[in-house]
């Protein structure tokens, strides 16, 4: 197997237009996080009152959730209205008062760019619908009298849909739908729709919007004969929409939703004028089959099979969402394998795909929970945490859809766990009140008060992460010492390299690496800054504990050297 080498050339620096390559991204639903008017639901006044939270974490970008009007039958992702926010959580002003806040507070803000579909309650569509043949309104949306028109796309929500056709008795037709039959798919070879969507993406970026997601990005063009997905059509269409802000707006980004195998998820970034951003979903799965297989192989090979993308580009890499854990980028083997380890109980799996969260999925192991971030906080790409993981919250795998994972952020031990002082019977979902993770245990108070707690190591490995470049910015090299229960590379950026080195195993390994590139230099644990033996021209051994661990070592040269140009002088 070749090595996977990665390198990152173009790195970010303050207030630089690649700003996302560094970033530390935090997704949280409106809705879920703090509700201050005490409806039982989330808002915008709530979030503003957690942003020294969030500050104080580390992170330095929030991805808001769609918070648009809409009936809500897919979390808010069937939008009524592109241009205001559901009355549930405030009102357009507490929205630019809160983008203000972040700003002022230095967090940058990533909203949805829902481009592929609307609610069947949008006023287009319902214009649409209603539309005679020949009226304009109709071409906004994929009307077909003949349900077996592009048959060779799969069917997405195959839990809850049989088609991605549904007639609709108003217009007489069936209308395209990639997702549930409630949203109706935009037809992108329409001007007009093309245009309409460029008006919303200059409302939000009017507005300061730092960063747009575009959720379901492969699925915007039909043609017959292929699967509807990455077709050509869909990148021109995305690179207009990549000049368009080029030319209007300076540092803004787009991250694209585009759950493919790694060649396809490439092509989102086009020559790097298409997306800034795309979630490399293939690594997520193989990171916790890695894991669970105590060997590094799943990581090494999916990386392995990544393209190099353009250096203004950026994966999005993560653990958890607010979605299930898909398993759509796996092979079926690996899917079962996935389902054995991970989702035993039927009721876990979803679509394809398993709904919890991440500390009921590594039962609850810190060790584990420790590990798996250090592998996120150092692979290439910018790490996105999804609320509540940061205090290892469980979920609830007796509500419906994806509703186990979206449940109330725990803040305290207090009355519907600090999250809003209503009815309990209000709330928009239960708090979590099951056993292990009860909110009167696992809550951002508590764990506040114990500087050993989970949310304090993340604040340190997050702390650390920011304290070298490399780890997020640097060329990325992988080691293959001969014990594949470990995984080791480095990260390098200018004079820094952060060696990182991870006992996948549950118990102690010793590895010898091949560090001769650094002869002479010695390396430092970056948590306790304690110094190992000089590197010199043999290969390096190392041992790891009994336990799972993550060892970020900076490496220091403790001689001046000279780098194999002769130009750079590396130092202490
Ligand atoms: C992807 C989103 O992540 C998911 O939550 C949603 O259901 C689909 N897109 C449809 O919008």
């Amino acid at each position: 197997m070749q090595i996977p080498t990665i390198e990152t050339k173009e790195v970010a620096k303050p207030g630089s237009t690649v700003w996302f390559k560094e970033a530390l991204i935090y997704q949280l639903h409106i809705k879920t996080f703090c509700d201050a008017n005490n409806d039982g639901i989330g808002d915008f006044q709530g979030l503003l009152s957690k942003l020294d939270y969030l500050k104080n974490l580390g992170v330095s970008t929030i991805w808001l959730l769609p918070f648009y009007p809409s009936p809500l039958k897919d979390d808010g992702y069937d939008i009524a209205d592109c241009y205001n926010v559901h009355p549930s959580y405030g009102t357009l002003d507490d929205f630019r008062q809160f983008l203000d806040a972040a700003h002022n507070a230095g967090l940058r803000v990533i909203t949805e760019l829902v481009l592929n579909h609307t609610s069947d309650q949008h006023i287009w569509f319902q214009r649409s619908r209603r539309a005679v043949p020949g009226d304009p309104w109709r071409d906004y949306y994929v009307w077909s009298n003949d349900p077996q028109k592009y048959s060779e796309a799969r069917i997405i929500f195959k839990d809850t849909e049989v088609s991605n056709w549904t007639f609709d008795p108003v217009a007489g037709a069936y209308f395209w739908h990639r997702f549930y039959s409630h949203q109706p798919d935009l037809n992108y070879d329409n001007p007009e729709v093309r245009a309409a969507m460029f008006n919303v993406v200059d409302f939000w970026l009017d507005m300061g919007v730092d960063g747009l997601r575009l959720d379901a990005v492969p699925y915007l063009v039909e043609r017959e004969g292929t699967s509807c997905e990455n077709l050509p059509e869909t990148h021109a269409y995305l690179q207009e929409v990549r000049e368009h802000i080029d030319q209007k707006y300076q540092d803004r980004m787009l991250l694209a939703e585009a759950n493919q195998w790694p060649d396809d998820a490439v092509a989102y970034f086009g020559k790097g004028n298409e997306c800034h951003m795309a979630f490399h979903f293939p690594i997520m799965p193989r990171i916790y089959m890695s894991l669970h297989m105590e060997d590094r192989y799943p990581i090494v090979d999916i990386l392995d099979q990544t393209p190099s993308i353009p250096d203004n580009c950026q994966w999005a890499i993560f653990l958890r969402n607010h979605d299930e854990l898909t398993l759509e980028m796996v092979t079926e083997e690996e899917r079962d394998y996935m389902y054995r380890v991970y989702a035993r109980d039927s009721r876990a799996r979803l679509n394809l795909g398993i709904r919890r969260r991440l500390a009921p999925l590594l039962n609850n192991n810190r060790k584990k929970l420790e590990l798996i971030h250090g592998i996120l906080f150092s692979m290439p790409g910018s790490p996105i945490l999804y609320y509540g993981d940061e205090i290892g919250m469980g979920d609830n795998i007796y509500l419906g859809d994806r509703n186990g994972v979206r449940t109330p952020m725990q803040w305290s031990a207090d009355k519907n766990a600090g999250f809003s002082r209503a009815n309990p019977h209000s709330l928009y979902l239960p708090v979590n009140i099951d056993p292990e993770f009860h909110y009167e245990a696992i809550n951002v108070e508590v764990q506040e008060t114990n500087l050993s707690s989970f949310l304090w190591w993340m604040r340190r490995i997050i702390a650390i992460r920011k304290r070298f470049p490399a780890i997020g910015s640097g060329d990325f090299q992988m080691l293959a010492p001969t014990n594949n229960k470990v995984l080791a590379f480095t990260r390098t950026y200018e004079t820094q390299t952060v060696l990182i080195v991870i006992n996948l195993s549950r118990f102690s390994q010793a590895v010898e690496l091949d560090l001769k590139p650094w002869a002479g230099w010695t390396p430092e644990d970056a948590f306790g800054h304690s110094r190992f033996p000089v590197i010199k021209d043999t290969l390096y051994p190392i041992t790891l504990g009994p336990n799972i661990r993550t060892r970020f070592n900076q490496l220091h040269a403790t001689v001046p050297m000279v780098s194999q140009q002769g130009a750079q002088h590396y130092q202490c």
